[in-house]
């Protein structure tokens, strides 16, 4: 089942005057208990998608659902604060630096329980275990920890009341790769003990390839392929996907300034070497393999 689906979803802002459309008729599901990523360069709008989902932009246009209810319209909001989470990228800043770890846990515990503070300490304390952090954590303040224990806090404040979907948004790039494989390790053990769904939004396909069962690519505010893990990073057809996927370090390169702004038909044309005269209109989806859909008008058949 889809725990939650965007349907052309669309955000767009104003700068200097330009309309930029940061997200441009996104249509994005989530299956429920799976890791799911979501990759694209720097301004493709990954960020503005995850904000828009938990209700921090209005969009433009399009709808959001979680669980089949309208999530855009304002009497739902309570849904997506019980059941959706976000971590940012960093921790430093997420973290009020006046709270401790307990009154920052404790705080996010008591928004739907009515609990004592030694009834909430063991709450804390099991949700810090979870995460690999013990009672030494209670006290202290973000500036005495680490870069990758305060992550670590702010996913077991992400995770405390038992969400169903946690969105993380480029949520090791501040750390050092040991930690943020014990994150992805983390994740995964959630994802099949909990059966908690994750959006898992980065740069590093090299990560992402570790942890996702499903992928979503996105260029300039769409959505240019989508797949199971496995089958796209085998088989990827979107000749943007061909290109992260090529580099010899799997980084993803920024191209985006080489696009116009009011373009039209296919978003990637002005940067594709597979261009042709189909590409003046919008690409339409072909499902290229059972769940493997690529939006493109020039893809090898295999
Ligand atoms: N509140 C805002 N007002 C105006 N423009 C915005 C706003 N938020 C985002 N944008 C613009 O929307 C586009 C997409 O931004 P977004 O932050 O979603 O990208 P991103 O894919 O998350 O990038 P990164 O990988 O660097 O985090 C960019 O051009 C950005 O400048
Ligand atoms: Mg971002």
């Amino acid at each position: 089942m889809d725990i939650l689906r965007t349907q052309n979803l669309k955000v767009y802002f104003k700068q200097q005057g330009k309309a930029i459309k940061a997200v441009d008729g996104v249509d994005v599901f989530l299956k429920e208990g799976l890791i799911v990523s979501l990759a694209g360069e720097s301004g493709c709008g990954k960020s503005t998608l995850a904000k828009t989902i938990l209700g921090f932009n209005k969009p433009y246009a399009g709808k959001v659902y979680f669980k089949g209810v309208d999530i855009t319209l304002k009497k739902n909001e309570p849904v997506i604060r019980k059941n959706i989470r976000i971590v940012f990228q960093n921790p430093y800043l997420s973290f009020d630096p006046r709270y401790t770890v307990f009154a920052a846990l404790y705080e996010a515990l008591t928004v739907f329980k009515k609990l004592s503070k030694s009834e909430g300490r063991g709450l804390v304390v099991k949700a810090l275990n979870e995460v690999e952090l013990n009672e030494d954590a209670l006290d202290r303040y973000p500036h005495e920890l680490s870069g990758g224990q305060l992550q670590r806090v702010c996913i077991a404040r992400a995770l405390i009341n038992n969400p169903s979907l946690v969105i993380l948004d480029e949520p090791t790039s501040s750390l050092d790769a040991t930690t943020a494989y014990k994150i992805i390790k983390l994740l995964k053990e959630l994802r099949d003990s909990r059966a908690m769904t994750f959006l898992f939004i980065s740069h590093n396909l090299k990560l992402l390839h570790k942890i996702s069962d499903f992928c979503f690519i996105m260029y300039y505010g769409k959505i240019v392929e989508y797949g199971p893990k496995d089958i796209l990073y085998a088989n990827p057809l979107h000749p943007y996907t061909k290109l992260l996927f090529d580099s010899a370090d799997y980084k993803i390169k920024n191209i985006l300034q080489a696009q116009e702004l009011d373009y039209y038909g296919c978003v990637f044309k002005g940067n594709c070497q597979r261009k042709t005269a189909a590409c003046d209109n919008p690409p339409s989806k072909l499902e290229a393999e059972p769940g493997h859909a690529v939006f493109c008008f020039n893809v090898d058949s295999r």
